[in-house]
């Protein structure tokens, strides 16, 4: 007898197989159990019916309880009543591991409660389905990445540098040295850009921020993207074809993850139409001023009212373009004409979502960029490495950060980042 998995049903509709799965739940009368069997891969209705399978099995459907570990036999079915589109009827029934008390049950239950027992909470079809979306964004980059010839290159994850500023660095030893774990992997990747071209990382970012919000993580994967031979204008185009083609492959390819979380499709088609609106920080500025916001003078950054003020504006994602100077990091292309800006952007995803990307064009004017690390505090002789990369064969260069987490919430239509993790660092959470 074969064994499968619950995803591949339909390539198995009338014959006899063996899957292992879990009870997510069970109803049952004097004569039928209902079994909800799920194995990971997507979850199914198993029939037991006495008449058919005899006392003892049929015993053991009804005493089956939450979360047992089991290993069905019986045939596939076609079942147009669910969602799914099969079913098991079931012929036999081995209990693998016995489950009593599962904590998590059909009830509701408190964020706090459901967030110290995620190692289990992440078996509901809600965490699923994120997970899921989660999943296809990864590979959609993969794809789409290699489809325009970047290479996929890892920087380290413990560093001497500082790239988006020393207030938030998670400080270790390294033998007798002080190391940092990455905020971002940016300027390993300029050097990577110079060495092949278009490069990507996809790798883990540690911010020790202590911001208590829907959308920040202590820790979070960042796609990082680095173009030679690249202006901003550019950069921004593939950023906008980037999103544009994750939002696509989400929606083809999660089409049951957006129906469990009750995600609306016809929204999400709207952002895969391109391009998406540019507008600098001046404008954004006066565009608050003009609708009553008194909180916030040229120079400010956005807060969470302003972005999603801003965002509302639109209906697809949207560029703030040329921040001033004084709020981003050392390493961007200062204006050509104006002293006060440089060369950057952030995308604002819409919704109330926030910034997904942050990226800009790369000083790479070697007595200016020595000036800006000068000027930020830190020690020139720990850049000397990212200094070279302006003294031999320096080219335009452009980058960006997408973080996946704030991608995932937005895209599954979460309210909060921390479900966009399996494992989600928060400023008062490291357990489980
Ligand atoms: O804007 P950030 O700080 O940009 C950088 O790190 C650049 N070095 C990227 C680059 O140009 N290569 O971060 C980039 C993105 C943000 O737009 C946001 O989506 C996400 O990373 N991000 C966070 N996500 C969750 N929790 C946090 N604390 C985050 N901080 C940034
Ligand atoms: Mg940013």
């Amino acid at each position: 007898m074969e064994q499968i998995q619950i995803i591949d049903a339909k390539k198995h509709v009338g014959e006899t197989v063996k899957i292992g799965a879990w009870i997510a739940n069970k109803r049952s009368s004097g004569k039928i159990a209902f079994l909800q069997l799920r194995d990971g891969t997507a979850m199914f209705q198993g029939i037991v019916v006495k008449n058919e399978v005899g006392e003892e099995i049929f015993q053991t459907a009804k005493n089956l309880t939450q979360e047992t570990s089991v290993w069905v036999t019986g045939e596939i079915r076609e079942d147009s009543r669910s969602k799914f589109g099969y079913e098991i009827g079931v012929q036999g029934i081995e209990v693998i591991g016995e489950s009593h008390d599962y904590p998590i049950t059909p009830k509701e239950h408190g964020t706090e409660f459901l967030m110290d027992h995620r190692h289990l909470w992440l078996r509901s079809s809600r965490q699923h389905a994120i997970m899921q979306i989660r999943n296809e964004i990864i590979r959609a980059t993969y794809e789409f990445f290699n489809k325009h010839n970047f290479i996929k290159i890892d920087p380290p994850i413990l560093t001497g540098s500082a790239p988006e500023g020393t207030t938030d660095l998670f400080e270790t030893n390294y033998f007798d040295q002080k190391a940092y774990l990455s905020q971002s992997g940016q300027l390993y990747m300029e050097a990577a850009a110079m060495a092949f071209g278009k490069v990507f990382s996809f790798g883990p970012t540690f911010r020790a921020e202590k911001s208590k919000t829907r959308r920040h993580l202590i820790e979070f994967w960042m796609m990082e993207p680095e173009m030679a031979f690249m202006h901003q204008d550019e950069s921004l185009e593939i950023q906008e074809q980037y999103v544009a083609f994750l939002v696509q492959n989400v929606l083809d390819n999660c089409e049951l993850a957006l129906e469990t979380l009750g995600r609306d499709r016809a929204i999400l088609e709207k952002y895969t139409k391109l391009p998406y609106p540019r507008i600098s920080y001046d404008e954004a500025i006066d565009l608050l001023k003009e609708n009553g916001f008194d909180d916030i003078e040229w120079g400010d950054d956005f807060g969470s009212p302003h972005e999603t003020f801003i965002a509302n504006s639109y209906d697809r994602p949207v560029f703030i373009l040329n921040y001033p100077k004084a709020i981003k990091p050392f390493y961007m292309k200062p204006h050509p004409t104006r002293e006060d800006v440089v060369i950057c952007a952030d995308m604002i995803a819409p919704e109330g979502y926030g910034e997904i990307i942050g990226g800009s064009e790369r000083d790479v004017d070697y007595d200016h960029l020595l000036g800006e690390i000068e000027r930020h505090g830190l020690n020139p002789e720990e850049y000397s490495w990212y200094l070279d990369l302006r003294k031999y064969g320096s080219v335009p260069h452009s980058g960006f950060g997408l973080g996946l987490e704030r991608t995932v919430t937005w895209l599954a239509g979460i309210e909060h980042v921390r479900e966009a993790s399996p494992f989600p660092r928060l400023l008062n959470r490291i357990y489980p």
